[in-house]
């Protein structure tokens, strides 16, 4: 019996740690920004000596950090206008905008001092505080426990990719459709290695938290986050169109400058085709563009690349389209356990040919949709300096970055002549 209930104990930890439960489901009790951020705590405005944490967090991400604003901004004249546009009552009180904008968990979740107000706050990404916020400062209780009390294990890239696409990309539970977007919201780009050097950072990987946590690496957070945004977009897909009904799907799933701009820019080409005719819509595949890229240095690619041209001439084949999203999940596992398992060394040498890869692709006009091309940009940015080599070529990474500053003035002429002679100097 004492076996049995040790057996299942472990058990329940196993699940915890494997499932991570992402913040806003994790039915734990969430204390809200100010039980984070006493002086003593996160609150401190200059980093504390002497401490593991800067213990700053609070102030960084009430100063600099957009998330904290997140809640202000639907307040703003611009949220008012969506709101109106969609027939909601406020965005302030909508599930549909808190649930990215704020820490939207159930009422008998919110704390005292809890206040949707906050925005997305610490516990948004850090997890719900009920049973860590004593446990979390004490030395000897590990970090492996603090994530079996609600902690969301925000080091490893897989966990930190899901936590934050779920807001920046969108999965099962809310989106950013194309009703709100058609109602005046941004549209959504998302690449996690790029994003969290954008996020002012609140930490610092030091010693002591290399003895923790995970490193870093711009390459691997890179994988992970192409990786889950595929795994997502795969979800969405199924949801979006295999279970529906409406005459027309869910329009974000495609790629909004196929249907948004001048009719007399005619712009079909063979490569944009992807092998259909003028005319056709094209889904919004700038992650399966980048997950292909990534497979052709693992010997992995065939199988997948047929399997995505596929699933583009089986939009309307709802058992077919099934049947394929399954196999692209198996795919994508086979993938990751292949990447996962190179050493250091391999992945340096993989990175290198990954680049080489995107910039021969992109030579050839591969990336001449704006949803791809954005993408190109920021791997190719994150490589670069994975490899060390960034100093040499930052006059040709920020010429790629201003050619996709704006989605509307995007010319994919000049981009891929761009890209061909960023390959050619990489080749001298
Ligand atoms: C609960 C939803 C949510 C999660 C989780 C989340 N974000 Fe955000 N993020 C937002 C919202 C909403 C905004 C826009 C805030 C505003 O301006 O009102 C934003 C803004 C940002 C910005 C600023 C973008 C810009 O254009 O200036 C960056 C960078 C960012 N997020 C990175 C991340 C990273 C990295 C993660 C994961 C570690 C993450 N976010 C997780 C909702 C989220
Ligand atoms: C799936 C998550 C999601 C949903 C749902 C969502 N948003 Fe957003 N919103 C974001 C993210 C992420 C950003 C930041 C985009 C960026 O800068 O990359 C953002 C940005 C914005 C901005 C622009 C902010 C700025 O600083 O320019 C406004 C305005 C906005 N959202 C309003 C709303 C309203 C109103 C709703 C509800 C109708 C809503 N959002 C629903 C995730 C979401
Ligand atoms: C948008 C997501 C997001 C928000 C909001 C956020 N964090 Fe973080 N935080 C991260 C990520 C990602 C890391 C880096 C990975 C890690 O160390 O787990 C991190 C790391 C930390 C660390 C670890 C420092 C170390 O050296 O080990 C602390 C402490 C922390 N955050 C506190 C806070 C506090 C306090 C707040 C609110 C004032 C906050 N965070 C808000 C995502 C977030
Ligand atoms: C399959 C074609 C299609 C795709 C793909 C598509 N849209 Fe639309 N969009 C439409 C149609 C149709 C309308 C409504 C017609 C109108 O109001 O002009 C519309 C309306 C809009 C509007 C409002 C225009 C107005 O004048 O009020 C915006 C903004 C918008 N879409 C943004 C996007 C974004 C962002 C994406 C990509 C995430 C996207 N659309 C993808 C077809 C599409």
């Amino acid at each position: 019996m004492r076996i049995l209930s040790f057996i299942i104990a472990n058990f329940t930890v196993l699940l915890t740690l494997s499932a991570n439960e992402l913040p806003q489901q994790d039915n734990k009790e969430h204390l809200g920004v100010a039980s984070c951020a006493a002086s003593m705590c996160h609150g401190s405005v200059i980093p504390r000596e002497g401490s593991d944490v800067l213990q700053n967090e609070y102030i960084i991400w009430s100063r600099a950090d957009a998330h904290s604003q997140a809640f202000q901004t639907l307040l703003s004249p611009e949220s008012k206008k969506i709101a109106n546009k969609l027939g909601l009552e406020s965005a302030t009180t909508a599930s549909i905008c808190l649930d990215c904008h704020s820490d939207n968990v159930n009422t008998d979740q919110q704390g005292e001092k809890f206040q949707l107000s906050d925005g997305v706050g610490c516990e948004s990404c850090h997890g719900g505080a009920e049973e860590y916020i004593t446990s979390h400062t004490h030395a000897a209780i590990s970090r492996d426990e603090n994530i079996a009390k609600g902690l969301y294990p925000t080091d490893k890239p897989k966990a930190r990719a899901q936590l934050c696409l779920s807001c920046h990309l969108g999965n099962k539970d809310k989106q950013a459709s194309h009703d709100i977007m058609g109602a005046g919201h941004p549209r959504l780009a998302f690449e996690l290695d790029t994003f969290g050097i954008l996020q002012p950072l609140h930490y610092v990987v030091d010693e002591d938290y290399l003895k923790q946590k995970w490193a870093g690496n711009n390459y691997i957070t890179w994988i992970y986050g192409q990786l889950e945004a595929s795994r997502a977009t795969l979800d969405l897909l199924e949801e979006k169109l295999i279970d529906n009904s409406t005459l027309f799907p869910e329009l974000s799933l495609f790629d909004c400058h196929s249907c948004h701009h001048n009719m007399s820019d005619l712009k079909w080409n063979e490569n944009k085709g992807q092998g259909f005719k003028p005319g056709t819509v094209r889904l919004n595949d700038g992650n399966f563009k980048m997950l292909m890229i990534i497979a052709s240095s693992t010997g992995h690619s065939e199988i997948l690349h047929q399997h995505l041209a596929d699933v583009k001439s089986s939009l309307n084949d709802k058992r077919k389209l099934k049947a394929l999203i399954t196999a692209i999940f198996k795919d994508i596992e086979q993938l990751e356990k292949a990447i996962m398992a190179q050493s250091i060394a391999d992945k340096k040498v993989s990175a290198f040919a990954t680049l080489n890869d995107i910039l021969s692709a992109g030579t050839n006009g591969e990336f001449s949709d704006y949803i791809a091309a954005e993408q190109v940009v920021m791997a190719i940015d994150l490589l670069f300096e994975f490899i060390a080599k960034k100093p040499e070529f930052e006059e040709d990474i920020s010429l790629l970055f201003d050619l996709v500053a704006n989605d509307e003035k995007f010319n994919d002429a000049l981009f891929s002549k761009q890209l061909s002679k960023l390959y050619e100097r990489i080749r001298q």
